[in-house]
């Protein structure tokens, strides 16, 4: 077995095996010395599942302050500013955590704009707002909001946002979003920097939808924007896309364009499989890739990471309702489910599955774990190696604080799970348990058509002599 890396060097023990004896914590994966439990910070999982229930996400307070401490160390060394990917966990007690760090915020939606507006009002100024389908509505409230950037992504909507900005006399700063056509070297769902993909403008019309955006009065051009994908791992794809974006700002500032921003997206991977990541070296080689490219240009550098803050803060503890057996199979069958984290079933995505009261003594066996929901796409983890388990016994999902509640829905109509903020000893609800009302709260029981058409139906009958 591996030993987990947060509890190894660089990534912070959120989640980490102590023994009831002595309250000392070991890597999760190291073989244990006797019965242990799972904690989250200085609270035992298992009293956090008794006291809210389960399916349940946790996360660690600290772990995220950690892992964005190091990610602002690794850019120390140049002019940064860091917009957390809201949509990566969009909680508001998170958000609010990390803006309480002076946290940016890189946002999708107008719903992911109200999200950081409530928080703070005035964290206007530093937002980005990304998204190659900004409607109407979301640009009026964007421009309303004296946000930041906006990262433009296409022809038309530099249009729609130049007449809305003239419209409403306020000024918006921009960036393109620029698809330097660099492969990513990952999965190909959440790789976005190739031609054929739907972001951003081509490298070669960057020139001239420059000159075009420079004419308008109420824009003022900025910065140059991109983002190649999601949990990439190498840092050599940023280090490519970076090295075309700092020959695009070159051209750009001999064109006369006063380009002070370079926005590099997010995409930094985490390590899903475990192994030894110390991601105070990983995020400095990330940096390295980032800074190097932009070496002599004087620039602003924004960041957009989401995953790489969030991820390995957050763990979905889920009990085991039934243990089965299909012929030479055998399943676990767990009450969370593809809707509560659907990486596995959408991308076949690995997250580390450990069960939360850790007897060394048992046998191991494979199994699938998978959930209620009716699908076969529905599993957590298949031919998994755990130990014995039995009804009633929970697992610890890991490393899902990441695009793991984001992506969460009422499939099969589940109630979403409730959300704990975790610092030390103290334990916070930050989202509760959704309830049935909740699910249904916004549906109408429309009776008079179905009574028309039964109607109808009646009056044909007798018309064909009810045959
Ligand atoms: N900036 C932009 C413009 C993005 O599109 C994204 C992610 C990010 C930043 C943050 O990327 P991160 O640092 O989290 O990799 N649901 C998928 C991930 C989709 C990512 C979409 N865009 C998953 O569960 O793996």
């Amino acid at each position: 077995m591996r030993s987990h890396p947060s509890t190894a060097r660089g990534r912070p023990p959120a989640f980490s095996y102590r023994s009831s004896l002595a309250p000392r914590s070991s890597s999760i994966g190291e073989q244990p010395s006797g019965g242990e439990e799972l904690f989250c910070d200085d609270i035992p999982v298992r009293r956090l599942a008794a006291r809210f229930g389960t399916p349940l996400y946790l996360y660690s307070a600290s772990a995220i302050e950690a892992r964005l401490v190091a990610f602002e160390r690794a850019f120390l060394r140049v002019p940064h500013t860091i917009c957390y990917s809201v949509k990566a966990n969009s909680n508001l007690s998170i958000l609010r955590l990390l803006r309480t760090f002076g946290c940016g915020f890189d946002v999708v939606s107008a719903g992911e704009l109200k999200r950081v507006l409530q928080i703070d009002r005035r964290a206007n100024r530093r937002i980005v707002f990304s998204g190659v389908g900004k409607s109407l509505m979301e640009i009026d409230l964007a421009l309303k909001s004296g946000i930041f950037l906006f990262n433009v992504e296409s022809e038309s909507e530099l249009s729609r946002l130049a007449r809305r900005a003239g419209e409403l006399k306020r000024k918006a700063s921009i960036a393109f979003r620029v698809n330097p056509d660099v492969p990513a070297e990952t999965h190909p769902y959440i790789s976005t920097g190739r031609d054929q993909h739907k972001f951003g403008i081509p490298l070669e019309q960057a020139s001239e939808l420059y000159r075009r955006a420079a004419r308008h009065r109420f824009l003022n051009v900025v910065g140059v924007s991109v983002h190649i994908g999601s949990q990439i791992t190498s840092p050599e794809p940023f280090r490519r896309a970076v090295d075309r974006i700092a020959q695009l700002v070159r051209r750009l500032r001999q064109d006369g364009h006063s380009i002070q921003y370079v926005d590099a997206g997010g995409g930094l991977g985490v390590c899903y499989r475990g192994g030894d990541q110390d991601f105070v070296e990983y995020a400095a080689r990330y940096a390295a890739a980032l800074i190097g490219p932009l070496n002599g240009l004087n620039l602003h550098l924004l960041l957009e990471p989401g995953r790489a803050i969030v991820a390995p803060a957050g763990a979905l503890i889920t009990s085991v309702e039934y243990v089965k057996a299909n012929k030479g199979k055998r399943f676990l069958v767990v009450d969370a489910a593809m809707n509560d984290l659907l990486r596995p079933s959408l991308y076949g995505a690995f997250h580390e599955i450990v069960p939360v009261r850790n007897d060394r003594k048992l046998g191991r066996a494979k199994f699938d774990v998978v959930g209620p929901v009716c699908e076969t796409s529905d599993f957590l983890a298949r031919d998994r190696p755990l130990p014995e388990t039995v009804e009633g016994d929970l697992l610890a999902v890991l490393d899902t604080g990441a695009y793991g509640m984001a992506l969460a829905s009422n499939y099969n109509t589940r109630r979403r799970a409730a959300e704990i903020l975790v610092k030390r000893k103290t334990a916070k609800l930050i989202r509760r348990r959704e309830s049935f009302a909740d699910l249904i709260k916004a549906e109408l029981v429309e009776t008079s058509i179905g009574r028309r058409q039964a109607g109808k139906k009646r009056v044909e009958k007798s018309k064909t002599g009810g045959n």
